[in-house]
């Protein structure tokens, strides 16, 4: 497939960056500094681009079969890139007739909240992820309102283990045993495997251990 990857320099980008080439696929990738790519491969195209640029983000875009999308920014941030960004790019998507859409936001965000653990319902959510919340939030509007055929990753925090492929995902609202925890390579795992499975079109699975 010819993939568009946002954020592929990112902790998670990068590692979805080299599982897609692996795969075979085209590979766009988006960032403001290609030199930050680190990385040489002949299915790897580097897009030298700013997220806010609705002409670099649309040119971007044009003629691919998906968009993957893992921006980010620090956790205090107050710019609301993500959500920014993501309008940008639902726009870019319908003008440039590419459908599919896999987007990463967090565990925590809508109703996903209830499966929170106490501390981080309680205690870390309230002092330190507000605004990474309300602009996931508002990120997951834009894309919930767009017709594209969309999914929204909501994973817990992310740790520095390895890949396991054992993680759950798909969680209802009112189970209490999500840890609220998923290694990086996980997280990756789960974002590639949506490019051949609709189980979870225009849903917003959370996944953790
Ligand atoms: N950390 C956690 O525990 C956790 C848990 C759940 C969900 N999440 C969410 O997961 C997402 C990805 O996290 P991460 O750790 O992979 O992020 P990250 O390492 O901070 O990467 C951020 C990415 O966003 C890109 N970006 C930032 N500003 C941009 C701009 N103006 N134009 C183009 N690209 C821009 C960066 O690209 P360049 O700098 O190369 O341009 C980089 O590739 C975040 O939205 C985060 O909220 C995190």
């Amino acid at each position: 497939m010819n993939i568009t990857l946002f954020g592929s320099t990112g902790s998670i980008g990068r590692l979805v960056l080299e599982q897609l080439l692996e795969l075979g696929h085209n590979v766009t990738a988006f960032t403001r500094n290609p030199d930050n790519i680190n990385l040489t491969h002949q299915l790897l195209h580097p897009f030298k681009g700013d997220i806010l640029d609705q002409s670099d983000v649309f040119n971007a875009t044009q003629g691919q079969d998906v968009v993957i999308c893992t921006l980010g920014m620090p956790l205090l941030d107050k710019s609301k890139l993500r959500s920014h960004g993501t309008k940008n790019i639902v726009d870019a998507m319908n003008k440039a007739n590419v459908s599919r859409l896999i987007c990463l936001s967090s565990m925590g965000v809508g109703d996903s909240h209830t499966l929170l653990p106490l501390k981080y319902k309680h205690v870390i959510g309230p002092l330190l992820m507000g605004r990474l919340f309300a602009d996931h939030h508002l990120q997951e509007q834009h894309i919930k309102q767009s017709e594209l055929d969309w999914t929204i990753i909501r994973p817990g925090s992310f740790t520095k283990g390895d890949f396991t492929g054992s993680y759950r995902h798909g969680f209802t609202v009112s189970n209490k045993t999500a840890k609220a925890k998923i290694s990086r390579p996980d997280v990756a795992d789960f974002l590639i495997q949506q490019l051949d499975n609709d189980t979870y079109l225009h849903q917003s699975p959370s996944i953790s251990y």
